[in-house]
């Protein structure tokens, strides 16, 4: 039988030697040696369920292990939830079995079953004898029309990490993700076809209601005289930015046929006088120059290190000296929110073929190599969704 490496105790090619006693270790490698070994038996894990005083925390461990066995179920039951439309169903108040059966158009038992799945994550809860009604998770996502387009959206990114492994070797080369953000890879991002741009531009509007809310709150434009936002999809960003700040100029640059839609949107929303769109390929065509604030709003992530030099590099000479950039999306290592920036992103982020969500001085190191100066993070409400830098070009 072959032992991989660390098996047969030797470290993996290019790898420091491991010590060779656990004393020559430091505290916290001991330490998490010596946890570890405890955590992994089977003995100490029946002990710690039987004791009074850690039974607590073993169950709440074992119910944690078995949230990261099955979580995928979860998100499933969910998705079941919303294509059925069933909180909606809920909104108005508790309804039985037969109604809610009747108007998902599923038979009594497999409603009962989606309605105990459902209770189980606390989508849904019982309101007395018969009766269903919202729980506080379904209470949170009803009305909120851009949770059920991600959770909808989902089903895609799902198709892709059936195998996550052949993912991370990246031997998955056509993704329903690369297919979906029709300009990640594309040979000429500038000739993606309108309905193309139409499906994730619309996704990617109807999902900006916190995310504006939230750098509007972190960031006063109100100091600026011309935004330029990079980028910008179909303009819902700057149409909020353009509300709250009622002397701003406002100008969009991005592909050609989200430019488009983008304008459609300014004019509806009355901005029309105020607001300008350039189509173009951000790689290849220069950036307007004349505004004072540049935003690269959930951007950068898309985009590999050589490629987001070329954006900043761009950026800078379209703000010029003293022009301020805003840089906003979730970042790696957020403390508390690791699982969306590293977790969440990371694998979402190699479906759709490049970029990777980045910590904050990962972004400052490259905002600094191309001629950007007093970096700055912004505390935002909801850093899990959103985190703001400014810097100064
Ligand atoms: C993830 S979306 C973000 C959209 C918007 N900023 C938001 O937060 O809703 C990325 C945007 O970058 C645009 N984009 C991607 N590649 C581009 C390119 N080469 N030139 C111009 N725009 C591009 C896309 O069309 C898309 O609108």
């Amino acid at each position: 039988m072959r032992l991989d490496p660390a098996e047969r105790g030797q470290p993996f090619p290019g790898e420091p030697p491991m010590p060779e006693k656990p004393s020559s270790l430091g505290w916290r490698a001991r330490w998490r040696r010596w946890r570890n070994g405890l955590l992994a038996s089977p003995r100490f894990q029946r002990w710690a369920a039987d004791f009074p005083l850690t039974r607590r925390i073993a169950r709440r461990r074992a119910a944690e292990s078995f949230g990261l066995l099955t979580g995928f179920v979860y998100s499933q039951i969910l998705l079941a939830c919303v294509r059925l439309d069933l909180f909606a169903a809920l909104a108005d108040g508790p309804r039985s079995l037969g109604i809610l059966a009747a108007r998902c158009g599923l038979a009594p038992e497999a409603m009962e079953r989606l309605l105990r799945a459902a209770i189980s994550i606390r989508l849904v809860e019982r309101a007395g004898e018969g009766l269903y009604a919202l729980g506080a998770q379904g209470a949170t996502l009803q009305g909120n029309p851009s949770l059920a387009a991600m959770i909808e959206h989902h089903a895609l990114f799902y198709e892709d990490l059936v195998d996550p492994v052949a993912l991370l070797k990246g031997e998955k080369r056509d993704t329903a993700l690369k297919r979906f953000w029709a300009y990640a890879k594309a040979e000429d991002p500038a000739a993606v076809a309108p309905e193309r741009a139409a499906a994730y531009s619309t996704l990617m509007a109807k999902t900006q209601g916190f995310i504006a809310r939230d750098v509007l709150d972190a960031y006063d434009f109100a100091r600026h005289r011309a935004v330029l936002d990079i980028g910008g999809g179909e303009g819902a960003f700057l149409s909020a930015v353009g509300a709250a700040h009622p002397s701003l100029s406002l100008n969009l640059f991005d592909l050609p046929a989200v430019a488009a839609r983008a304008a459609e949107r300014f004019a509806a929303a009355g901005l029309a006088a105020r607001a300008e769109t350039y189509g173009g390929d951000f790689f290849a065509d220069a950036l307007p120059h004349g505004a004072d604030l540049a935003t690269f709003v959930r951007v950068l992530h898309d985009h590999d290190d050589d490629a987001v030099s070329k954006l900043l590099r761009a950026a800078h000479t379209a703000l010029g000296p003293g022009g301020r950039l805003l840089i906003a999306e979730p970042l790696a290592g957020t403390p508390g929110a690791e699982s969306a920036g590293d977790g969440y992103f990371g694998l979402y982020l190699a479906a759709m073929g490049s970029g990777r969500a980045r910590t904050f001085d990962e972004l400052s190191m490259l905002l600094r190599s191309n001629g950007f100066s007093s970096i700055r993070l912004h505390a935002t409400r909801q850093p899990l969704l959103v985190r703001v830098i400014t810097a100064r070009a």
